[in-house]
């Protein structure tokens, strides 16, 4: 009787450990998920064409913006949004000007799950 507890203990620990093992890998997934469309809707949407993830050359970097970002506790989301009134990245108003076109142009239309998934294809490829 008591060999049977002890195996019935044992086969419980065993499908508990399983299960939080497969919802680990389902959270990765949609991770992984999220940020492949992340980065499609950036390529798509000409992001990439103005950032890269090293260079300043027409906007900011990505690990720029990511950092600045990071450091000022803000969210990109919020930003593409248009609910943050002054940019933080860069001020200088003629660049301040180009985005804001792109903003009204390319991401109007987007879902909040869209944005969330350009912000979290950013942060993850600034890493
Ligand atoms: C034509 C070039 C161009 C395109 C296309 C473009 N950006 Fe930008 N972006 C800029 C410039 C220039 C700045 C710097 C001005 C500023 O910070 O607002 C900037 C700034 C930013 C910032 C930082 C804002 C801040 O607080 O300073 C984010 C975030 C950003 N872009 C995301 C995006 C995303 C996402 C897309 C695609 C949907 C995109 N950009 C498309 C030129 C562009």
């Amino acid at each position: 009787m008591k060999k049977i507890l002890l195996l019935c203990t044992l086969l419980l620990v065993t499908v508990i450990a399983c299960n939080k093992k497969k919802e680990e890998n389902e959270k990765q997934n949609v991770m992984a998920d999220q940020i492949a469309q992340g980065e499609k809707l950036f390529n798509e949407r000409t992001c990439a064409s103005c950032h890269t993830l090293d260079n300043n050359d027409v906007g900011p970097s990505i690990k720029e913006i990511v950092n600045t970002y990071q450091e000022q506790n803000k969210d990109i989301i919020k930003f593409l949004k248009g609910e943050i009134k002054h940019p933080i990245v860069e001020q200088d108003s003629s660049q301040v000007e180009v985005m804001k076109n792109n903003i009204e142009e390319f991401i109007k239309n987007l879902s909040d799950a869209e944005l969330q998934a350009i912000s979290a294809y950013m942060m993850d490829v600034a890493k």
